[in-house]
């Protein structure tokens, strides 16, 4: 049964006008590693599916090449310059008669392997082939928020699929299942557990059974990390403190660094959410961030390991505007972390909004290596029954000028490190992987963890191709298809925030859960956990002023980029009420009051989900029926709960400015 478990790598036979002829791939080399055998194995495996024709005697054929066959190297003036230890070059030569996929290592030749076969999966032609790709991002990483129980902290597709209590003995087929989707969309790193950790995870039969899953994974280029919690000396080493400068906190982390390599020699490090909502941190003692992270550095560096240490830092004893936190407390260690630390940011400064203005800490630490923390699994976007691509909310992201060091200071430029020239470079994406057949949730969600992937690889790819792509893969490279469904795809992450979140409104959800309309959410725990601290709507008016005589949080962008968001004239409107107070009747560049206009964005997020409805409805002669029932049901769902948004959103906002409907606005049921 089609049930999406095999995710974009189906190698179903193509279509017999996009097969072209058939070809032959030689033996791995008996002295090859685990991975070029991979690598043989995969291409053999796509081949034979995709074009299950037999290939006659003098049929063209395919190689791989490392450089331990020079004389090919050589012999086709192959220059490998610039690969690196990750990138790869597909070239055609002999007339068309040999390909040669080449790379400087093994997990080289098995990337560029997959990228031949998704050449193939995407219907594009493979005659003449002249190609060379590196990963512009060096650590390209997902982060699972998986408890030690299985539960998933924001996890919408099952539980985890890290069965640790059988672990490290039985060793679940789908851990190399999921090494090898991993592998195809070039992520070469996984943080197995929870930011929120437990120092359990940090003690020997933990360590067994993240060797176990390490094992597994190397071959497939993939290392294994862990979150560490920060108070783990007290809790599991039997101290009485945790503080980064005590000498005996100290030998603790290198003791337990030591002991971790032992067992997993190419462990990849620690990722650390400290004094943040709760967790223990260096703060607690007294101390900075750079000296909790600089500690934990050391014990690590000597074994090649790196230190994450999280931005996503605040705290309610502040009463400072949420946004500015993460920038107040960072901004002044610039210079401060070792080398092989990565300040670990969210593409914005709440939480994974719909749409959040990018995070002012990019572009403002030349002397930190800061990476890009995105989040896969949709804890703001209607978790896995919404149809949200997110493509297109990450390139909105990486492609935003900082202005930094003047134009053209994009995002992007300072997550590859080319901006301010840091040694070391991340992406890291919260996984929404669990133990659902379909990995992710639902069908559509297998393109967010595809995207971020070849997003990593390159944050200047387009995210439309990257939609094409996967459509194609993942269903049928027919363009009747590929062109609605992407398009479909394009447009589904807008509708979103039209029906919850329009016009730079945020954090609306409901309480603690975040799923569904709660923008009337007020009191309890905490101001900043609450939607009216976010909103701050009133008879007269609504939106967060972040502006110089509000919060001032637009005083930590560049200067130019500052006085775009505060400009109402210049101000994209996307933005305007994440900086701007403003009076209902304000006039929107629509030529609407604001109130108006707010209600009509609403609605066309309604209408939009009933146009995906009709796009997949149309598009059912061009998928197995199990998948694209499964999908409609999902829409079904979104439209109804698109409806709800909206209906809640306006009759909550008519509650506190006591503003009719705007004219030919339907009232809700
Ligand atoms: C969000 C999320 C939490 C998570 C936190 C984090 O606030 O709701 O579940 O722990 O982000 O990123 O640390």
């Amino acid at each position: 049964a089609e049930d999406g478990y095999d995710l974009w790598l189906r190698y179903k036979p193509l279509p017999e006008a996009m097969r072209g002829e058939p070809r032959i791939v030689g033996q791995p080399p008996a002295s090859g590693s685990p991975t070029l055998s991979l690598a043989y194995g995969e291409l053999r495996r796509g081949l034979d599916g995709l074009n299950p024709d037999e290939p006659g005697l003098d049929a063209p054929s395919i190689r791989l090449v490392t450089p331990s066959q020079s004389d090919t190297i050589a012999a086709f003036k192959l220059s490998m310059e610039g690969l690196g230890g990750e990138g790869y070059l597909i070239r055609t030569v002999q007339g068309g008669r040999l390909t040669v996929i080449a790379a400087n290592t093994d997990v080289g030749v098995l990337y560029g392997v997959f990228h031949y076969l998704r050449l193939m999966q995407t219907g594009a032609s493979v005659e003449r082939l002249d190609v060379r790709s590196a990963p512009k991002v060096r650590y390209r990483l997902l982060n699972h928020w998986d408890n030690l129980d299985r539960s998933v902290e924001r996890g919408y597709s099952g539980q985890s699929i890290w069965d640790w209590w059988r672990l490290p003995d039985v060793k679940d087929p789908r851990y190399a299942d999921y090494a090898r989707a991993n592998a195809s969309i070039g992520i070469n790193g996984a943080v197995l557990n929870n930011v929120n950790a437990k120092s359990d995870s940090l003690t020997a039969p933990y360590i067994a059974k993240a060797a176990a899953l390490a094992d597994t994974f190397r071959p497939y280029g993939i290392k294994v990390y862990l979150s560490a919690r920060f108070s783990s000396p007290i809790e599991i080493g039997g101290l009485k403190t945790a503080d980064p400068l005590d000498p005996a906190v100290r030998a603790f982390w290198k003791t337990k660094a030591d002991e971790i390599y032992k067992a997993i020699p190419d462990f990849g490090g620690f990722l650390v959410k400290a004094n943040s909502e709760g967790q223990p941190g260096p703060q607690d003692y007294g101390r900075t961030h750079a000296d909790g992270a600089n500690m934990l550095a050391q014990a690590v560096g000597p074994h090649g390991g790196i230190v994450m240490w999280r931005a996503f830092v605040y705290s309610h004893e502040q009463p400072d505007d949420r946004a500015k936190q993460g920038y107040s407390e960072f901004k002044p260690f610039d210079g401060e972390f070792a080398e092989n630390v990565i300040v670990q940011v969210k593409n914005g400064a709440i939480d994974f909004q719909p749409r959040e203005p990018f995070h002012p800490l990019f572009g403002a630490m030349p002397k930190t290596n800061l990476g890009m923390e995105f989040q896969i699994t949709k804890e703001y976007l209607g978790f896995s029954t919404h149809l949200a691509y997110l493509g297109p909310m990450w390139e909105e992201v990486l492609k935003a000028d900082t202005f930094s060091a003047g134009r053209g200071s994009t995002v992007a430029r300072v997550v590859d490190g080319k901006l301010h020239g840091y040694s070391r470079t991340l992406m890291a994406g919260v996984a929404n992987i669990g133990t659902d057949r379909n990995w992710s949730g639902s069908q559509f969600d297998q393109a967010n963890w595809y995207a971020f992937g070849r997003l990593a690889w390159d944050p200047e790819a387009s995210a439309e191709a990257i939609a094409r792509d996967w459509a194609a893969m993942t269903f049928t490279p027919d363009k009747r298809f590929t062109g609605p469904a992407a398009a479909m795809m394009m447009g589904s992450r807008e509708a979103v925030v039209d029906y919850m979140t329009p016009m730079g409104l945020h954090h609306l959800m409901g309480r603690s859960h975040h799923y569904g309309p709660g923008p009337w959410v007020a009191g309890g725990e905490r101001a900043d956990w609450t939607s009216v601290y976010y909103h701050k709507a009133d008879k007269a008016g609504i939106g967060f002023d972040r502006t110089a005589k509000g919060s001032d949080a637009v005083g930590q962008y560049a200067p130019l980029a500052a006085a775009t968001f505060s400009d109402l004239s210049k101000i994209d409107e996307k933005d305007l009420l994440w900086f701007h107070h403003l009076s209902w009747d304000y006039r929107t560049r629509s030529g609407r009051p604001l109130w108006d206009e707010l209600v009509s964005r609403y609605s066309r997020g309604v209408r939009r989900v009933g146009e995906m409805r009709a796009t997949w409805t149309s598009l059912a002669p061009y998928v197995d029926p199990e998948r694209h029932g499964e999908v409609a049901t999902y829409l079904a769902i979104q439209r109804r709960e698109a409806q709800w948004w909206r209906d809640a959103s306006v009759a909550y906002f008519q509650s506190i400015n006591g503003l009719p409907l705007p004219k030919g606005e339907a009232p809700p049921p």
